[in-house]
């Protein structure tokens, strides 16, 4: 089976078996017959977080479980609940237009609801691990279906249980609490400018601002594919920070209750990558965070492109970059723990 269209990096690869599973007992069912099989298994949900290397010899489960309803709507609370292939964005709009708030930062993200918590998304002051209640999923371990709660799921930032264990559970549904009167969050740079002071009337002005905003520096992957960003923002202690601010004043970061994150964007751009390209992948020429497919480039050259970046900011800035997205089958490509 062909993957290209499975990933929106959109590199070619095949699989030897794919099921498009629309149904928990789909799901469960491929999952038993590849441990039979003693088959490999990759879980895929909208693509757009994963770099397909090569061939991939077992079986690919693209969740495409659908269904969305509300739970326990008490006050001004209510409780969403996805199945794990319900389009994000999506689901971001049918929230914020029924007048809740909680995830409408989150708009344009690509991806499907089941991804959501594997890395934990965030974007504009906003974490998934934000509004998020719980989760259920198929402990392939154990063989039994299981409810993980916010703090079992060990949410950091682009992290989680389910990147810790990655193969372990495959999630089926995710809920969040999402509320009519919680305060929003316009405190990032460029959202707090859209808005100029003025109070937005409604979480879906938050949203479509926040896709505006987006637009104008994030390449749409059905026009450029990409993986969004390609490498995380890495955190240095502040030790590492005073040195590299001293050398560097226009370095740009944030504190965090862990260290001092850096804009790993500006260390690519300064290194001169913004806008580069060869024959068939590059570097966008916006937001030198995300690395584009121009011209139906392979998951090695993606690789390659990004070892060549990832050496460059660490000769420089002595900093390593981690890569964000996942790399399938795993033992494919680079080495990026250096
Ligand atoms: N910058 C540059 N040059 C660039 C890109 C960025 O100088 O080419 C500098 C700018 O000063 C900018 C700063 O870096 O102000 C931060 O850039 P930006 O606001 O675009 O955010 P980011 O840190 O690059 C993160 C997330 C995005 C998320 C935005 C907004 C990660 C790895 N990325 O990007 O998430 O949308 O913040 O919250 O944390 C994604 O994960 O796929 C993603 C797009």
């Amino acid at each position: 089976a062909d993957l290209q269209s499975l990933s929106t990096m959109a590199t070619p690869a095949t699989a030897h078996y794919l099921v498009n599973a629309e149904t928990p007992e789909d799901a469960c069912t491929a999952l038993s017959w590849a441990s039979w099989e003693g088959l490999q298994v990759q879980v895929v949900g909208g693509g757009s977080n994963l770099i397909f290397c090569d061939d991939f010899p077992g079986l690919v489960l693209h969740m495409a479980l659908r269904g969305k309803r509300w739970e326990a709507v008490n006050g001004d609370e209510a409780t969403l609940v996805l199945a794990a292939g319900e389009n994000w964005h999506q689901a971001v709009l049918y929230a914020a237009g029924a007048g809740y708030r909680g995830i409408e930062n989150l708009a344009l993200i690509p991806g499907t609801a089941g991804a959501a918590p594997v890395q934990n998304i965030g974007a504009y002051g906003v974490e998934l691990s934000d509004s998020f209640v719980s989760l259920l999923a198929w402990d392939r371990q154990t063989g039994e279906p299981v409810t993980l709660d916010k703090d079992d799921c060990l949410f950091g930032y682009r992290d989680s249980l389910f990147k810790q264990q990655p193969d372990r559970y495959l999630i089926l549904e995710i809920r969040l609490r999402l509320s009519r009167s919680r305060a929003f969050e316009l405190g990032y740079g460029e959202l707090a400018q859209w808005f100029d002071g003025e109070s937005p009337d409604s979480p879906l002005a938050v949203a479509e601002a926040v896709m505006a905003v987006r637009r104008r520096k994030l390449p749409d992957p059905e026009q450029l594919p990409n993986a969004g960003s390609f490498f995380k923002n890495p955190v240095v202690t502040s030790e590492q920070w005073e040195a590299l601010k001293a050398e560097w004043p226009d370095i740009v970061a944030y504190p965090t209750d862990s260290g001092v994150k850096l804009a790993a964007g500006w260390l690519i751009d300064q290194c001169g990558w913004k806008g580069y390209r060869n024959r068939t992948v590059g570097v966008h020429h916006r937001q030198a965070l995300v690395l584009v497919n121009h011209s139906r480039g392979s998951g090695k050259e993606i690789l390659e492109l990004a070892g060549r970046i990832r050496d460059d900011v660490l000769a420089r800035y002595g900093v390593l970059l981690e890569m964000e997205p996942g790399v399938v089958p795993k033992a494919c490509g680079l080495d990026f723990s250096a």
